[in-house]
């Protein structure tokens, strides 16, 4: 029976002058609530709690409420449970007891259970909400679905709710939706595009209930308030290291069909981790305020992030996952899972303000404690002669304490030894007066404390922001494939990865300590076996081997991605030393596409003894879009190699596609000039090492099927056309690729390994497979071909 407790009930206040939205977001009157999955953990641990709290503080506002628990259980079956989890719900500390009972009964006859599984009981639901409104004469405010389910049903659920249950115009509607958003890049967009297809981007809120934690939602206002102090020394020159920390004592014990999905990286660090690096690098807004420049600066931290590869990270597990996992996934004992449950991941932005600086992130279960934080430690130079225990020379910190630990509150401490921060604004106060504990090596006494002067749970504030349309803690579509970009090339490269294997708890010991050591991380201590190797099963890592041979009469290398990659890069290297010490220059050609972006990352990442300062980078091709966008070919090279090198900039020779403010236009000339800077600059016209790449169709360069690819004469530049878009381009000759010391052709993945069964059956020609016309004069062509494409 639907309750029928009003409260004051207030029609639509007219709200002259504001936006759509805001009028909306403001508009009083009657809010149904809908929790779907609503028996389930999540909501049984946070979400009614937040929403009587939300309840609780909206009941003298003139809104009144109607919440559905909905599930996929029958509601005969349901009620009870559900009616058990609201029962625990309750009030502030601040709130009398009678009150209290009188706010729970009157939550308790505001809600119900609603079996929500066919299209039927979503329309069912609809119009029982219609009714009610009706019969009650209430004016409608909004509509508020949370999606506390898996996110493989978003989707389905998204649907039925935008052709059944979507409100009349004027009315809001807001879907909010849990973490994980997606698997990987590619997931995310997908989960994307669909969720598209029912919901207005304004209409969905994606939570990461980091965001709602109080020291999490200050650290932005803190530096703002204190940027006289932190202006000076947030910058490389003054911090040593960031670290981001979430330890937990908790197993994945009843998680496993999702856990051991996901992981650690995608559970935590893909998303509340990086959410807090993100606020504590990014650029401050000007106006702190606009969420636009806020999403606008995060975006920024992502584009320049160092690309993260497996020797920026190392992985756990605690022993009894795997034992778990076959119980709880009904496998066999010879069963084993990769999934990690521990992990340690070194990220470096590449922006002059923090070049250098390592920002660690770290999570794990069944550690041994349960600690949230993230510290910025600055480096300290004073050096204490006699009194070591001065505060002038022990580490200099702030630290953004989430919570639990020693401290066992969440607060905002700062070192004394470095400033003494300004008290946050609203509910916050200076701590005086503390138990005696030591936080992060240091005595309490050694910092200035602050923290919250009420305590409040991360879904509740979410929940009230949510209630208000208020967005910015919430993740938006492009800010959620950023962190996936970033993710994703990691977590690829660790898939089939041995994570170390730690007994759990204080046994850990020391076997989880790592060290920092240039751009790499790795285990401090050796392993320590506690699974035999005969019980190891999986995809063997000792199968490393560069196999060299002939392809189409010329030099072929092959090996598993990562190793052929390694190989292709100390050949490039060696092509360069070996140019420098002859003739002082090295001038490389490179092409543009995905395949060659695991060579730039090797040669960003490892070969820092590259001869940069005497190598000129050229294009082998491009396409017509200004270089600043993300087709171009120069634009990718540029992000994922060049601004990662130490190159001069006369030494880096994009091709001319936009001149005169217009695009690759034949009159402009462009091809013949990129044509007169090689002449003019390189030796011979001859290019010392070119990297070519193969599309499915036999391209090669800009080089496409049916070009007449062979008749270009003489010139070493040319425009082309494509049959994909942008159709127009500018590409090096067959005659200029002929004319280099070094031809590498680099083909990786299963998805060509059609294409090099063919190519090694024709013979040249050209016109039809353009690449099988690289055939250099003088030098010497090599194949780098992956056992994937090679051997399907
Ligand atoms: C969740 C993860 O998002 O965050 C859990 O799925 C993790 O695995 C939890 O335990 C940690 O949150 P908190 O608020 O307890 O630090």
């Amino acid at each position: 029976m639907f309750a029928t407790v009003l409260l004051l009930l207030v029609t639509l206040c007219a709200q002259g002058g504001n936006g759509k939205e805001e009028q909306e977001a403001q508009r009083l009157g009657h809010v149904s609530v809908v929790i779907v999955g609503g028996t389930g953990d999540l909501a049984k641990k946070y979400l009614w709690q937040g929403f009587f709290q939300l309840y609780t503080n909206q009941v003298s506002s003139g809104n009144t409420f109607s919440f559905y628990g909905g599930g996929l259980s029958p509601a005969d079956q349901a009620i009870p449970v559900f009616f058990e989890i609201l029962k625990g719900v309750s009030c502030n500390k601040d709130v009398p007891v009678e009150r209290c009972a009188l706010l729970k009964e009157q939550f308790l006859r505001l809600a119900q259970y609603r079996q929500l599984k066919t299209p039927e009981d979503y329309q069912d639901l609809a119009k029982h909400i219609e009714q009610q409104l009706k019969e009650e004469g209430m004016v409608e405010a909004g509509r508020l679905f949370y999606l506390s389910v898996p996110a493989f049903a978003y989707a389905d659920i998204a649907d039925k709710v935008n052709s059944s249950c979507r409100p009349a115009s004027g009315v809001w509607l807001r879907v909010v939706l849990e973490k994980p958003f997606g698997h990987d890049f590619r997931s995310a967009q997908i989960l994307a595009s669909q969720l598209g297809n029912s919901l207005k981007d304004e209409e969905m809120y994606r939570i990461d209930h980091y965001l709602g934690k109080q020291v999490v939602s200050k650290i932005l206002p803190f530096r703002i308030q204190n940027k006289k102090f932190l202006d000076p020394i947030w910058n490389k020159y003054h911090i040593e290291r960031v670290e981001i920390v979430l330890k937990e004592t908790l197993d994945a014990k009843g998680r496993i069909p999702f856990y051991d999905q996901y992981g650690v990286i995608r559970d935590v660090l893909q998303n509340h981790l990086t959410e807090v690096m993100t606020l504590l690098t990014m650029r401050l807004p000007v106006n702190q305020s606009s969420n636009e420049e806020v999403l606008r600066n995060k975006l920024k931290i992502f584009r320049s992030l160092q690309p993260l590869g497996k020797n920026q990270a190392v992985i756990g597990q605690y022993q009894a996952y795997n034992n778990e996992v076959q119980e709880e996934l009904n496998k066999t004992k010879e069963y084993l899972s990769l999934t990690p449950t521990f992990a340690a991941v070194m990220a470096h932005i590449d922006m002059a303000q923090y070049d250098g600086v390592p920002v660690v992130l770290i999570s794990g279960k069944k550690l041994d404690e349960r600690v949230g934080y993230a510290r910025v430690l600055f480096k300290n130079d004073i050096f204490c002669v006699q009194n070591h225990n001065s505060v002038h020379c022990k580490p200099k910190q702030v630290i953004f304490y989430f919570g639990h630990g020693s401290l066992q509150y969440p607060a905002i401490l700062v070192t004394k030894n470095l400033f003494k921060p300004v008290v946050m604004d609203g509910e916050w106060k200076e701590v005086t007066e503390h138990k005696d504990v030591s936080v992060l090596g240091l005595p309490i006494s050694d910092y200035y404390v602050q923290a919250p002067t009420v305590q409040r749970e991360a879904y509740s504030e979410l929940i009230a922001q949510i209630f208000s349309g208020r967005k910015d803690s919430f993740i938006s579509a492009e800010h959620l494939l950023a962190s996936w970009g970033l993710w994703t090339p990691l977590l690829d490269s660790l898939s089939s990865s041995y994570p170390r294997i730690y007994p759990g708890g204080a046994d850990n010991a020391n076997l989880l300590d790592f060290r920092l050591r240039g751009k790499e991380i790795s285990y401090a201590n050796e392993a320590v076996v506690i699974i035999a190797p005969d019980q190891m099963g999986g995809p063997s890592t000792d199968g490393f081997q560069v196999m060299q041979g002939k392809y189409r009469s010329a030099d072929m290398v092959s090996a598993w991605t990562e190793e052929l990659v390694e190989r292709l890069a100390a050949d490039v290297q060696a092509a360069a030393e070996a140019a420098v010490s002859e003739g002082g220059t090295f001038h490389l050609a490179l092409s543009g596409g995905s395949t060659p972006l695991a060579l730039f990352h090797r040669l960003a990442l490892y070969h820092f003894s590259f001869p940069w300062r005497d190598t000129h980078v050229w294009m082998v091709d491009e396409r017509c879009v200004p270089l600043t966008e993300s087709e171009s070919n120069f634009r990718n090279v540029h992000d994922h190699l060049l601004q990662h090198v130490r190159i001069p900039y006369y030494n880096i020779h994009p091709m001319p596609v936009q001149l005169n403010q217009r695009l690759c236009v034949e009159e402009d000339g462009g091809a013949l000039l990129y044509e007169r800077e090689v002449n003019k600059l390189v030796n011979g016209s001859s290019f010392h090492f070119v990297l070519l790449g193969v599309g499915y169709d036999g391209h090669t360069a800009s080089l496409f099927p049916g070009g007449k690819v062979d008749g270009h004469g003489d010139s070493l530049v040319a425009f082309t056309e494509s049959p994909a878009k942008p159709h127009q381009r500018m590409s090096l000759t067959l005659g200029a690729i002929n004319r280099a010391h070094k031809v590498a052709v680099l083909v990786m993945g299963k998805g060509k390994h059609e294409l090099i069964t063919q190519l090694s059956r024709v013979k040249d020609n050209p016109d039809k497979w353009p690449v099988t016309g690289i055939r250099p004069a003088n030098g010497r062509l090599v194949w780098y071909i992956d056992y994937d494409a090679l051997l399907g």
